[in-house]
């Protein structure tokens, strides 16, 4: 069932993949308003970590609600604010023990950048082509996946520059390695002195990108590189992070420790909540005051959040991730078998993707899962042709199995 266009009071600037009109979602699943049941593999843009209204995030949610809605942090403070200071410190890698909360992935990697200028006093960004991270003035600025984020929006903020991020699927992964590494530091010889550059930000797998996942041996040099020049190394983990990628976050998978990473999305299964995580020393040189926010570090998105580490931390949830990853790459490559336009199946725990020859035939598929197979799947990437399966990190084999006969049918209807 869809909205009708024509007595819609909403704003047209949201683009629409499904056009369904939801009622609730359990689990991997959503409901529409006219009772039918969608498997939701977009995981709401890779957000329901725990799936949708996992009971014991409701419970967290709702006991939190009738003890304070709002606590704002400028006022007071509230008692869920430490608690979750000190889980994210447990899971998080060890040159991290600070946190600072916002609501959105924009706006952390925003304080992110705010925090690399205040605390090094200098003025530049280094960001990676084909990054996605946000879609404010300043976040616009640091994205280059696509120009529809940035057409139209001129003139954003200067001082962003764009460093090449190594070319997948190229026969030579250490050729490939080898001339990104060099475009960075080209990039600081000769357009941003490392004196002028407070911060260097990576998503570890490029998400809106394409879910392209960053070398580690590329990581590691760049992270190197920035070390010896005082360049902050920032990890924008908004969608990589809490168990996405099979680790707790995709910089885990590299070794290297940041200084500063960015958290949102799969944070707080879907409750709007972002954490800045940094070290005591950086976030000493940010001035008191010169950032915050009204909402940041809500009672009901902490409570959400203690919930959701809890779920991610419990024995077995990331064996659960690594083990549906496998089986769903290992069906999408059985697939590419059978399907020449299926390709480049590609994915690290679970965050998958794979090609369609064709933006057209890409948008067919994924219609043909929409309504004949009760499938919900997004698309990535510049060219339109990527696929991207992000479902819910409690996804189980039969739901699995359920999505690829879909996709399969999909595939056999070309
Ligand atoms: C890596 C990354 N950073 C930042 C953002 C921006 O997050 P938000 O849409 O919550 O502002 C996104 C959103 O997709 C993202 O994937």
């Amino acid at each position: 069932m869809t909205t009708d266009a024509s007595t819609s009071h909403l704003s047209n600037v949201w683009f629409q993949v499904t056009g369904l009109d939801v009622a609730s979602g359990d689990g991997s699943w959503v409901t529409t308003v006219d009772g039918t049941r969608y498997l939701d593999f977009t995981g709401g843009i890779a957000v329901t970590s725990t799936g949708h209204s996992h009971p014991a995030v409701v419970d967290a949610i709702s006991r939190q609600a009738t003890r304070f809605i709002h606590a704002q942090a400028n006022c007071y403070r509230h008692d869920l604010l430490e608690p979750l200071a000190t889980a994210l410190n447990e899971i998080t890698p060890p040159s991290i023990d600070t946190f600072f909360y916002a609501n959105s992935g924009a706006e952390i990697t925003e304080a992110a950048i705010k925090l690399a200028k205040q605390a090094t006093g200098r003025p530049n960004t280094i960001v990676f082509n084909g990054s996605f991270h946000g879609r404010t003035h300043q976040t616009m600025a640091m994205t280059t996946s696509k120009t529809v984020y940035r057409a139209g929006h001129a003139p954003l903020p200067g001082g962003v520059h764009i460093a090449p991020f190594p070319a997948p699927y190229t026969p030579d992964p250490n050729a490939a390695i080898d001339d990104a590494v060099a475009g960075f530091e080209q990039l600081l010889a000769t357009v941003t002195a490392p004196s002028e550059t407070a911060a260097a930000i990576l998503e570890p797998v490029l998400g809106e990108g394409g879910y392209h996942q960053a070398p580690p041996a590329f990581v590691q040099r760049v992270a190197d590189i920035c070390r010896t020049h005082g360049i902050l190394f920032i990890a924008d983990e908004v969608q990589s992070g809490f168990g996405r990628t099979g680790k707790m976050f995709a910089i885990d998978h590299t070794g290297v420790e940041p200084d500063i990473i960015c958290m949102a999305k799969g944070i707080a299964s879907g409750f709007p909540f972002a954490a800045l995580g940094t070290r005591r020393e950086l976030d000493d040189l940010w001035p008191t005051g010169s950032h915050g926010g009204t909402y940041g570090g809500n009672p009901i998105g902490c409570a959400a959040a203690l919930a959701t580490i809890d779920i991610i931390t419990s024995d077995g949830f990331l064996d659960n991730v690594n083990e549906r990853g496998a089986q769903l790459l290992a069906g999408l490559r059985e697939l590419a078998q059978a399907f020449p336009q299926l390709t480049n199946v590609r994915g690290v725990g679970m965050m998958i993707a794979c090609d369609l020859n064709t933006a057209e035939v890409n948008t067919a598929v994924r219609e043909h899962c929409l309504s004949k197979g009760r499938l919900l799947l997004m698309s990535a990437g510049t060219a339109g042709t990527t696929l991207r399966w992000m479902p819910p990190l409690t996804v189980t084999a039969d739901e699995i199995d359920q999505a690829l006969v879909a996709f399969g049918a999909a595939l056999g209807s070309l």
